[in-house]
């Protein structure tokens, strides 16, 4: 089963709206035509209206880079998947490992997160991903399984049909330090693997998991190509309209 690639930019706290639209305004003649692979924006909050404007029509996708998991409520700060929604974006990713990390996303809000979007139809992209520490001492894939296990808890097959899973070893991001292609493809291999378990292996086939952690336009022909990666969340390499290009144009 073939998989369309999807190639996404994680802008984080990055780009003003007028800023966005400057990228857009840029980047939409480089990447004209080109059909091979789906592309995604996850911009700011403040700039997803914007961004879903600029889009319109050119097959971009637009999504967010959080999303909360309450319906509406005493949250603030926070995003809703019917606010999300009614600005015309499609897509959110879940579980950052800078989510994680500075704000303290656990397996279980994950989870809920995912659930949600997955009930609003929005499309989820699920990072996860092993710290240094953990790769060191051999845990990679129990960390991978956890992450996995607990993201999945209570999502069926036929829900999980739109799911993407972004393998983002945390220390591979934003240090310039990528992982090789081998160890990008072991660890993909595992998480398939553990989605199979999870929810058969017909809705694993289907199942986009891109590559996070250090991509650019030097590293992508390489990683790309690889059969098991079908695309790449990319942070520091995609707030310039040319270089984020260029790795669309692997
Ligand atoms: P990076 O970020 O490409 O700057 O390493 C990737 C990410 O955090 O999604």
């Amino acid at each position: 089963m073939s998989r369309k690639a999807l190639i996404a930019a994680n802008w984080k706290m990055y780009k003003t709206p007028a800023e966005a639209l400057a990228f857009v305004d840029a980047f939409l003649p480089l990447i004209a035509g080109h059909t091979r692979d789906e592309i995604a924006l996850f911009p700011s909050v403040t700039s997803l209206a914007t961004v879903v404007k600029a889009v319109e029509g050119s097959g971009v996708i637009a999504g967010l880079q959080n999303m909360h998991f309450a319906e509406d409520g005493a949250y603030t700060g926070e995003t809703s998947a019917a606010m999300l929604k009614a600005v015309g974006a499609t897509h959110t990713l879940i579980g950052h490992s800078e989510r994680r990390q500075y704000f303290n996303e656990t397996d279980e809000i994950v989870n809920k997160k995912l659930h949600t979007a997955l009930k609003h139809g929005i499309v989820p992209v699920v990072c996860i991903g092993e710290l240094l520490h953990e790769r060191e001492a051999g845990h990679t894939a129990q960390v991978l399984l956890t992450q996995l296990k607990g993201a999945l808890a209570g999502i069926s097959a036929a829900a999980a049909h739109t799911l993407v899973i972004a393998y983002e070893p945390v220390w591979a991001i934003g240090t310039g330090k990528t992982a090789t292609p081998e160890m990008a493809v072991e660890a993909h291999m595992i998480i398939r693997a553990e989605l199979a378990n999870i929810l058969g292996s017909h809705v694993a086939k289907a199942t986009r998991i891109l590559y996070g952690g250090s991509v650019k336009p030097e590293n992508a022909t390489a990683l790309l190509g690889e059969e098991e990666i079908d695309g790449a969340l990319v942070g520091g390499a995609s707030l310039k309209p040319d270089s984020f290009a260029a790795i669309v144009h692997y």
